[in-house]
């Protein structure tokens, strides 16, 4: 007889085998699925099983190795269907080699668990549940805890990285069901990414990143808000620069207002030059906010005006239907307009340029521009290294719904951030960032554009200009920022 351990280790047994038979397929399915196949390389090898059957290849091969016999000349049913096997078995021997590669982790997966001290006190150790992809270049592995803590896990990244999982992209655990999903991946992302031209970017495109599969783009229409964050020195600045310079060689009607505070961008290439107006001082930057306020109702009455309720639906009429005003008088007029606040704080918080009533408005303008500025086409990036309640209020986070976060001091300011602590878990790189974009979110190396290239790039567009005195150039914006013609 046999005991009932016994009977449960057998089952067990039966099930590991029926997993590892059938676990080419399921990588099969999961590999369609998410489109992670290699669909390429299994149609060349298709061509080139096609050709080598057409020139007899394959029974070549089996005389050769004195094994003619099998060749099936007389079974027409098992020929086509070894036919029909051959032409996919690309897909099939990708399945084997994702298994294999799976299973031999698997069977050191508890050996190293317990050398990484994965184990609780009753010496129990994570099990494996499932793996599966997430995109091409992401897998992510479920693990029951086994009543081992997360911290532990943190603990142990390092030595699970060498050993199993190549690199860590993500550890979250769902307690209720005692699971721990770790995103992992064998490709590392560059820890620079130079960008060597930033032309190519057209329509609005904006680049926010290298994942590890590749660029990462998005575009001021669908993602028409930004909230930028991360400690000091993490490369805030260094990536609006490049935004702002992307956003500006490739769109020839885009306009630029640059509200850069102290400690911010140097904004210093960006002065100048046509279609941007950089302010420095908070005062002004409320005075220019309460413009841009004004801006986007009268654009909203010029839109109507088209029967439109969108930008979009305007940029889309035929040219003959375009109702044209006296301040509106081409689609040049019309571009989008780009808000950019560097290190926020020093607007939205009281401090010795700015008394409660300033700080107070500039929140109340920008909350309004987020909320309403997307379909008249003003868009509005905050960037901050301080996260709290007291900078970025509810309704300014709610509608800045792009959020590219680097590194983050502790787990509390990540979730402000993310409503997740992966940005406190990022490696010590300058330009490694979150991005998260309604609930996907994917680590990103951001590229770097030197000072050197946008100099190059911009100083043939800057406007000559007699050497004026800083703080004269600041009320000249100004003032010409009254006769602007565009709404
Ligand atoms: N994407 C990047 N790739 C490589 N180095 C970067 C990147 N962004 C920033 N850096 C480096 O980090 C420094 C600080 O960046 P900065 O943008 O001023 O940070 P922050 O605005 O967050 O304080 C820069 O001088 C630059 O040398
Ligand atoms: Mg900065």
């Amino acid at each position: 007889m046999k005991t009932k351990t016994e009977k449960r280790d057998n089952l067990g047994e039966l099930i590991k085998t029926f997993n590892r038979v059938t676990r080419p397929f399921v990588e099969i399915v999961h590999g369609v699925r998410k489109g992670t196949i290699p669909y390429f390389e299994c149609g060349a090898w298709a061509l080139m099983v096609s050709a080598g059957v057409a020139l007899g290849v394959d029974e070549w091969l089996l005389k050769k190795a004195h094994l003619s016999f099998l060749y099936p000349y007389n079974h027409p049913i098992i020929y086509w269907s070894l036919q029909a096997f051959l032409l996919v078995s690309g897909f099939f021997f990708w399945g084997i080699r994702e298994a294999v590669k799976l299973n031999r982790l698997l069977s050191t997966l508890t050996s190293i668990f317990v050398e990484a001290g994965l184990k609780t006190n009753m010496g129990r150790v994570p099990s494996f549940v499932a793996d599966r992809p997430i995109d091409s270049g992401v897998r992510e592995m479920v693990l029951s805890m086994n009543g081992v803590p997360l911290s532990a896990f943190k603990q142990a990244r390092e030595k699970l990285e060498t050993d199993v999982f190549g690199f860590i992209e993500e550890m979250k655990d769902e307690r209720r069901k005692g699971l721990i999903k770790i995103k992992y991946s064998e490709k590392d992302i560059p820890k620079i990414i130079n960008l060597e031209s930033p032309y190519g970017y057209r329509h609005y495109d904006f680049i926010v990143g290298n994942t590890r599969t590749g660029e990462k783009r998005s575009n001021l229409e669908t993602t028409p808000h930004l909230l930028i964050a991360g400690t000091s020195n993490s490369g805030k600045s260094t990536y609006l620069k490049q935004f702002i310079s992307t956003l500006y060689l490739n769109n020839r009607s885009c306009e630029f207002t640059l509200i850069d505070l102290k400690n911010g961008l140097e904004s210093i290439q960006f002065h100048n030059l046509p279609r941007v107006k950089v302010v420095t001082r908070p005062q002004d930057a409320v005075e220019k906010l309460a413009r841009l306020q004004k801006k986007i109702a009268e654009r909203a009455k010029f839109l109507l005006a088209n029967g439109c309720h969108k930008i979009e639906e305007f940029f889309a009429l035929p040219k003959d239907k375009k109702k044209w005003t006296e301040q509106v008088k081409s689609d040049k007029d019309i571009g989008r307009h780009v808000v950019i606040v560097d290190e926020a704080a020093e607007l939205f918080l009281v401090g010795a340029e700015l008394n409660a009533e300033g700080a107070s408005k500039a929140r109340r303008i920008v909350a309004q521009l987020a909320a309403q500025g997307r379909a008249v086409g003003v868009h509005i990036i905050v960037s901050t290294q301080r996260p709290d309640v007291k900078v970025i209020d509810g309704t300014i986070k709610t509608n800045l719904q792009g959020r590219l976060c680097f590194q983050m001091p502790d787990n509390a300011s990540s979730m402000t951030i993310l409503d997740s602590v992966r940005a406190a878990d990022l490696p010590d790189i300058k330009g490694r960032a979150i991005w998260r974009d309604g609930t996907a979110m994917t680590e990103v190396q951001v590229p770097l554009l030197s000072d050197e290239k946008i100099e190059e790039l911009l100083s043939p567009m800057r406007e000559k200009q007699k050497d004026t005195p800083k703080e004269e150039v600041k009320s000249e914006e100004l003032s010409e920022d009254n006769e602007e013609v565009g709404v």
